[in-house]
C-alpha cells in the first residue's frame, strides 16, 4: 500500500434508519472548496452517500488519534462483508464506540463531530469507481466551513497554523506534524 502520510478524515454519513455513520478514512485531497475521497465498496459511507449526497468531514487533531483507532477495527455494514469478516464487527453506534459527541450540522443532515476542530459539511457532486477497482472516487464541494476558536485567527478567515495539530495517516502510523518550516509566497498569514 501506498499511504505515504495524508490527514485523518472522520467523515459522517446517514444511515437508511436516520442514525448516524463515522467512517475513519486518510486517501482525501483538497483543491478550492472540492474534497475528493477514495473510498472501499465494502464499507458503509459508499451506500450512505450514494443515497444521501451529503456528508460532513471533520478533521480531528492528533491528540484525538486513540478515539479513531477505536473506530477503526468498526463497520457500519451490516452484515460485516465477507472480505472484512475476520478483522472487522459491525456497531452501529460508532459515536458512542468512540466516546465522540454528535453535533447537529447547518446545511446536511449528518452530523458533525463536536471533538473535531475543523469541520467541513459538503455535498457529493459525483461518484465514479476507481479504476482498479473496489473503491470509488467521491468528488464533494464543501458548503459550510466550521472552525474552532482557539484555531482562527481572531477577526478573520484564517486558520492558525501555529494552533492547528492534524492527525495525519503515515504507512498505518499515526503522526501529528512537527515545526513549522517556513511560508509559501502566497500564504496570507
Ligand atoms: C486512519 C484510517 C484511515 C483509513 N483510510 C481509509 C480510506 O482512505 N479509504 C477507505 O475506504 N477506508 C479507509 N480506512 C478503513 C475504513 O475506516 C474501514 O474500512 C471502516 O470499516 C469503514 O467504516 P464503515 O464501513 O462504517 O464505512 C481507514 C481506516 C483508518 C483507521
Amino acid at each position: 500500500m501506498l499511504y505515504f502520510g495524508t490527514p485523518v478524515v472522520l467523515v459522517t454519513t446517514r444511515n437508511t434508519d436516520g442514525s448516524a455513520n463515522i467512517t475513519p478514512m486518510s486517501s482525501a485531497w483538497a483543491l478550492g472548496s472540492s474534497v475528493v475521497l477514495g473510498l472501499s465498496d465494502n464499507g458503509q459511507a459508499v451506500p450512505n452517500l450514494e443515497r444521501e449526497r451529503e456528508c460532513v468531514l471533520n478533521l480531528p487533531s492528533a491528540p484525538l488519534w486513540e478515539d479513531v483507532e477505536r473506530l477503526a477495527p468498526l463497520t457500519g455494514r451490516d452484515p460485516v462483508p465477507a472480505a472484512k469478516a475476520d478483522r472487522y464487527r459491525h456497531v452501529r453506534d460508532k459515536f458512542a464506540a468512540a466516546g465522540l459527541t454528535p453535533q447537529p450540522a447547518e446545511t446536511v443532515r449528518a452530523p458533525r463531530i463536536a471533538e473535531c476542530p475543523l469541520q467541513l459539511e459538503a455535498e457529493v457532486v459525483s461518484i465514479e469507481p476507481g479504476k482498479e477497482g473496489g473503491f470509488q472516487i467521491v468528488e464533494t464541494l464543501v458548503r459550510r466551513v466550521h472552525a474552532a476558536e482557539d484555531i482562527t485567527i481572531p477577526g478573520t478567515q484564517h486558520i492558525d497554523t501555529g494552533r492547528w495539530h492534524p492527525l495525519l495517516y503515515v504507512f498505518r502510523h499515526y503522526f501529528g506534524i512537527g515545526e513549522r518550516l517556513g511560508r509559501t509566497f502566497k500564504a496570507e498569514t
